[in-house]
């Protein structure tokens, strides 16, 4: 499943604003800063605002500073997780703080936390405008933060959650922020508070539908085209839908297998392999793209007021994110 071209358009433009932004002294803070973004990256969240301002009428123009600030956030967050996850590629390439080390990628999340703040500030938005997006932006973060504590926490916690309980941990770690990205699109044009609200809503039912699917990629995804390895989730005892369906699912051997790699820092390649064989075989990929499904469903009625292209375009979205193999 391919990305559309106006993602790539709107990746071109958030691209020539992000490096513009991301210069200056010393030079390897700002190298750190721009490593994953130069080596990859889908620019999902700021075709996200970019539609969802052009959805209400707004111009790419008014929405670029807001978009290429979320995607700062977002490769922040992905800069911290990899040090939180003990991720060593992402990419295709060694995570910051194995390329650059831990203090410089600590720094380097800081960099593109601060500078996204900047940016909205420093944009030519109205000031009313400009408070709504750092103020939605913070709350954002802050539900990251505590999104990625649970998701640690259930890692290092021997019990299974419930699905609602991994739902609520993937709607802070990862929809909050497609959340944000929809609704920042929106204030970019609008101040009404329903049509912000609707766009919100899209946001955070296609953030749940990105993240089951990406649980979904990081246990039985191709390495070749994620560039990525598979198993690490597993390795590290995350409790993500796939993995969780699998240890319920699982009996006498298999259930075994599984275990021998689950939550275990010592795990061969071989034992993940064989975990991942097993997973793959107990037939849930199907219940796994069933969820994500629903959770798409969810967000395209919320948008079912609105017509025209950047309507189809958001929609068109939904079906990248629930089919996506990358
Ligand atoms: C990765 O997000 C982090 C998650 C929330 C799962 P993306 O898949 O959107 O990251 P990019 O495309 O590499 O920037
Ligand atoms: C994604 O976390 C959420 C954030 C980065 C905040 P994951 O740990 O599930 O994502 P990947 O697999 O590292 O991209
Ligand atoms: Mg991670
Ligand atoms: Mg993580």
């Amino acid at each position: 499943m391919k990305k559309s071209k106006t993602i790539e358009k709107n990746a071109r433009i958030v691209n020539r604003y992000l490096n513009s932004k991301l210069k200056g002294n010393p030079k390897m803070l700002y190298d750190a800063a721009a490593h994953l973004i130069v080596h990859g990256g889908k620019r999902l969240r700021p075709h996200m605002v970019i539609k969802s301002c052009q959805i209400l009428g707004g111009t790419i123009t008014t929405a670029t500073p807001a978009a290429s600030a979320v995607e700062m956030i977002h490769n922040f967050t992905l800069v911290h997780d990899d040090i939180m996850d003990n991720d060593e590629m992402r990419h295709g390439v060694p995570t910051v703080h194995k390329k650059f080390g831990m203090p410089i990628a600590i720094l380097a999340g800081d960099v593109l936390f601060s500078k996204a703040y900047q940016i909205i500030s420093d944009s030519k938005l109205s000031n009313d405008a400009k408070v709504q997006l750092v103020s939605r932006l913070a709350k954002a973060c802050v539900d990251v933060c505590e999104g990625q504590l649970l998701d640690v926490k259930m890692a290092e916690e021997k019990r299974i959650p419930t699905q609602k309980e991994y739902i609520a941990m993937i709607g802070k770690k990862t929809a909050a922020l497609f959340d944000v990205s929809c609704s920042m699109g929106a204030i970019c044009a609008t101040n009404n508070q329903k049509d912000i609200s609707n766009l919100s809503n899209f946001g955070k039912s296609l953030g749940i539908a990105f993240q089951i699917t990406d649980d979904l990629i990081g246990v039985m995804g191709d390495p070749k085209i994620t560039k990525k390895p598979v198993g690490n989730d597993l390795r590290e005892g995350k409790k993500s839908l796939p993995i969780l369906m699998a240890i319920k699912s699982s009996k006498g051997n298999d259930r075994k297998v599984i275990l021998k790699a689950f939550g275990n820092s010592k795990a061969t390649k071989k034992d993940l392999k064989n975990a991942v064989d097993v997973i793959r075989s107990l037939g849930i990929e199907e219940e796994v793209r069933t969820q994500a499904l629903k959770y798409a469903e969810m967000a395209k009625k919320s948008l079912s007021e609105y017509s025209g292209s950047a309507k189809t375009e958001l929609t068109d979205l939904l079906d990248f994110v629930v089919r996506r193999s990358l």
